[in-house]
């Protein structure tokens, strides 16, 4: 086990993940720095000068890049990161990269190159983000629209991935470990939203009500419609 008589350094400290890294790092007694432009002292990705102050004292690194680490400029940020880390006494990181995102994958083999003592927590696509992030005004609009949002995806709880890179902080066995992160069920952004959107997912018994009858189901009504040519391809102009 890890002695932690210095510092861990909480990229994005304030963020999804690193608010809950600090959390749980805070609750062990442990001695946390949030590193971000509102922490103290402030770390910025933009201004290197800021590097340096934040990692006096420290030994280890929860190193999240933002925005992502797949942009352009991420893999020569994190590897001067990473070496001046290394430098400087924290040769122990945690780098959260994203799952099947080749940018991301020359991230880790960036900071890797460093000589880091490295956990590498290759993550996919976070829940949270429906709820703590871009895609909560679209939850709330009640329209969630995605290009490729038909492809299953393991959304992963930040919480675990939290428990995970706190356990990679503490625990010098995980060092030179790369864990792949998911869920444990693949869903589609539509099955995700179904299972948000309480407000329409219910069925209701109005049409029997009313009627005295079943409704029709949506295979049926698409059946028909197609039969009546709604489906056809025409000219815009002449519908
Ligand atoms: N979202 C996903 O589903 C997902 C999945 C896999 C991997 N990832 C990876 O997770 C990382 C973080 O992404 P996220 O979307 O989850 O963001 P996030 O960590 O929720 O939020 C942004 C954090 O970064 C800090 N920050 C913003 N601009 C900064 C700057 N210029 N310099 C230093 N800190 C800055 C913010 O604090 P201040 O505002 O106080 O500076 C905040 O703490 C990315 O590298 C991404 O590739 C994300």
């Amino acid at each position: 086990m890890n002695t932690h008589r210095t510092s861990t350094l909480v990229l994005g400290g304030t963020g999804k993940t690193g608010r809950r890294v600090v959390e749980r790092l805070q609750a062990r007694g442990l001695p946390v720095r949030v590193g971000s432009r509102t922490g103290e002292p402030s770390f910025d990705w933009e201004d290197r000068s800021t590097w340096e102050p934040a990692l006096a004292g420290v030994g280890s690194v929860y190193l999240t890049y933002y925005p992502d680490l797949a942009v352009p400029g991420a893999v020569e940020a994190v590897h001067e990161f990473a070496a001046l880390a290394v430098r400087s006494g924290a040769p122990r990181i945690a780098l959260l990269s994203g799952r099947g995102e080749p940018e991301a994958e020359r991230g880790e083999e960036a900071v890797r190159a460093t000589g880091a003592e490295l956990t590498v927590l290759r993550s996919t696509w976070f829940m949270q983000n429906f709820s703590e992030d871009y895609m909560l005004e679209h939850v709330l609009a009640g329209e969630i629209r995605l290009p490729g949002g038909g492809v299953p995806t393991p959304f992963l709880d930040v919480d675990d991935l939290a428990d995970v890179a706190v356990a990679a902080l503490t625990d010098d066995r995980h060092a030179g470990r790369l864990y792949e992160l998911t869920g444990p069920h693949s869903l589609t952004f539509a099955d995700a939203a179904a299972v948000i959107d309480h407000r329409n997912a219910d069925t209701t018994d109005g049409v029997r009500e009313a009627l005295g009858r079943e409704p029709r189901d949506f295979a049926s009504y698409a059946a028909q419609a197609a039969a009546a040519g709604a489906w056809n391809a025409v000219p815009s102009a002449s519908r």
